[in-house]
């Protein structure tokens, strides 16, 4: 059996449930994949971090440049912007695969980084980007390649949903439902991108791009978060036969002139009690899909959490390395532009 190496940079929650299964669940993973995934090294900022998972000590190494020249696939863990897109730049370009659940890279640079995989004629992936285990980016890219999709509303934050559904539930105030999401491990310590809709509407941009093929930049989504939402607006809501959820929503409309674009926004929205993702409790995740032929689709699970994450992880790598094997095309996502992202005001 051929064997592929497999670099992996950062060892947080994800980063070190994923180097476990991959040590774990080697021989099943080989059986699938037609080669051994072999885990070369793992990168990390400080070699003494104490960390949940026991990984061998000899896979660790502050040296992320030296074990991406060396893989064959690499997986990117280590979140923010750099020196993550550095890296990834410089493994695509030595024609290695690329797995990241780097949101916000992909979301603000992901042309760039498709561009370089394109070029290489190499897989990029990032499903863990969105909604953490659900499998939602691969059933749009794939599945539902020979449908339109005309709407997509995503519960897509996990720690916003929990606190809602606190304050729907017990009338909790905001600041104690937030504080009980971060005594229960949801919220960032800093929940500012969690609570102001920032990481939602950078997996809302992502799911834009790829439902609609075009290019979305950060500044083209609105984005209003759930910190002013107070106990007496889920109360008038609730009355009224709603509750309010913080929604990723990506729509192509159609303006008076005939011109079709697509908004894509994030905010607190009211949603009837029967609508199915007025269901979606605690801190789950779902992404609910219309599309001309096949109407209405939901996608449920975890959206964060180390081991529900690394199931996307696994999922993307399986697929990379499966090719790499196959030698088939790299079928990256295709999202040069053919439908106008609205003005923000457009909504
Ligand atoms: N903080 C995020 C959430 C983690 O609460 O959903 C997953 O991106």
């Amino acid at each position: 059996l051929r064997t592929l190496k497999v670099a992996l940079l950062g060892c947080g929650n994800v980063g070190a449930q994923v180097a476990r299964i991959l040590l774990e669940d080697a021989d099943a993973l080989a059986s699938r994949t037609g080669a051994r995934l072999e885990l070369t090294g793992i990168a990390v900022r400080n070699l003494d971090t104490k960390r949940d998972v026991e990984l061998p000590q000899e896979l660790f190494t502050t040296d992320a440049e030296s074990l991406v020249k060396d893989a064959d696939l690499v997986v990117e863990l280590m979140g923010g912007i750099e020196p993550a897109r550095s890296l990834i730049l410089s493994a695509l370009r030595s024609g290695a695969c690329v797995v990241t659940g780097n949101k916000a890279l992909i979301a603000q640079d992901g042309a760039t980084l498709h561009e370089e995989a394109d070029r290489a004629g190499v897989q990029l992936s990032y499903e863990a980007a969105v909604a953490g285990a659900i499998p939602i980016l691969r059933p749009i890219r794939d599945s539902l390649s020979g449908d339109r999709i005309t709407r997509v509303l995503g519960i897509v934050n996990g720690t916003t949903n929990f606190i809602l559904d606190q304050m729907d539930s017990t009338g909790a105030q905001f600041a104690d439902a937030l504080a009980e999401a971060q005594r229960l491990g949801y919220a960032e310590a800093d929940p500012t991108a969690d609570v102001e809709g920032h990481d939602a509407a950078s997996k809302a941009a992502i799911l834009a791009a790829l439902s609609f093929h075009t290019r979305f930049a950060l500044d083209d989504v609105y984005c209003e978060g759930i910190s002013s939402v107070s106990a007496a607006d889920i109360a008038a809501a609730k009355d009224a036969g709603f509750v309010i959820k913080l929604l990723a929503i990506a729509e192509k409309l159609t303006d008076e002139q005939g011109a079709t674009g697509v908004s894509v926004r994030v905010h607190p929205t009211l949603l009837p009690r029967d609508h199915p993702l007025a269901a979606v409790r605690g801190a789950f995740n779902a992404v609910f899909i219309e599309a001309e032929n096949a109407g209405e689709l939901m996608f449920y699970g975890q959206g964060a959490g180390g081991t529900p994450t690394a199931s996307a992880v696994l999922g993307d790598l399986v697929s990379a390395a499966r090719r790499i094997v196959l030698g088939g095309p790299a079928g990256t996502e295709t999202t040069t532009g053919h439908v106008a992202a609205l003005p923000i005001d457009a909504a």
